[in-house]
């Protein structure tokens, strides 16, 4: 095996079923996972928890440079409400800079001695690992992202209101492809893969089939 690690990048928009297809492929593979979205999500949640919904630029980024990573497994992350704060303080270049040297190592040295990482975010593939070995940019309609975050929400008994996830998800596209730095895009070296009549084990198998390929080119 070479020293440097095999890198998966999957970048899209909100609901797109990355972070799905993102954990198979670790399983599958044995690479480490990194959710690159709950570290944006946390910072808003550590926001939101201090009463501060408006926060500056600075105080956003204090909040990404102490964020306490055990405050990535509260329930309060998947929400509608911080997933929007999120985007917001994502579209800041200090927090995003705050919170890069975290995402560079972990592909550098993937946790727990993997061979590789699976990365998933909005910027993977252009900013945080341009050399990755495989891209992948993963699209679905508003339409199909919005019905599939009502079932999540419900699978978690949490509630949903469809018109309101719909509106969310919109202006969420629209914040994280329009800011100035680091914007949703994909990488000119990406494979788009559109998820919108797609089940999961069909864009699971041709994720992986890609995988499997690069590899090969590799050893
Ligand atoms: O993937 P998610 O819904 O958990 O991400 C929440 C927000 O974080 C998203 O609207 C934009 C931002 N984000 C980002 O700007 N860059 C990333 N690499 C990941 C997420």
């Amino acid at each position: 095996m070479t020293g440097v690690p095999f890198i998966v990048a999957i970048d899209g928009p909100a609901a797109a079923g990355k972070g799905t297809l993102a954990r198979r492929l670790a399983d599958a593979f044995g690479f480490a996972y990194l959710d690159t979205g709950a570290l944006y999500r946390g910072v808003a949640l550590s926001l939101i928890r201090a009463g501060n919904t408006d926060p500056t630029e600075s105080e956003a980024t204090k909040a990404a440079l102490r964020l306490d990573l055990a405050l990535l497994k509260h329930p309060d992350l998947r929400l509608e409400a911080t997933g929007g704060m999120a985007s917001r303080v994502a579209a800041m270049p200090a927090v995003r800079a705050a919170l890069d040297a975290l995402q560079r190592r972990f592909a550098e040295i993937p946790p727990n001695g993997a061979a590789g990482a699976v990365i998933d975010g909005r910027d993977i593939g252009t900013v945080i690992c341009p050399k990755a070995q495989v891209k992948l940019f993963l699209t679905a309609s508003v339409a199909a992202r919005a019905a599939r975050r009502v079932k999540e929400l419900q699978d978690k008994g949490l509630a949903a209101d469809l018109g309101a996830i719909t509106a969310e998800i919109e202006a969420r596209d629209a914040r994280d492809a329009g800011r100035a730095t680091a914007p949703l895009k994909a990488a000119d070296d990406a494979h788009l893969l559109d998820t919108s009549d797609l089940g999961i084990e069909e864009v699971f198998a041709t994720a992986k089939s890609m995988i499997e390929k690069a590899r090969q080119t590799r050893t």
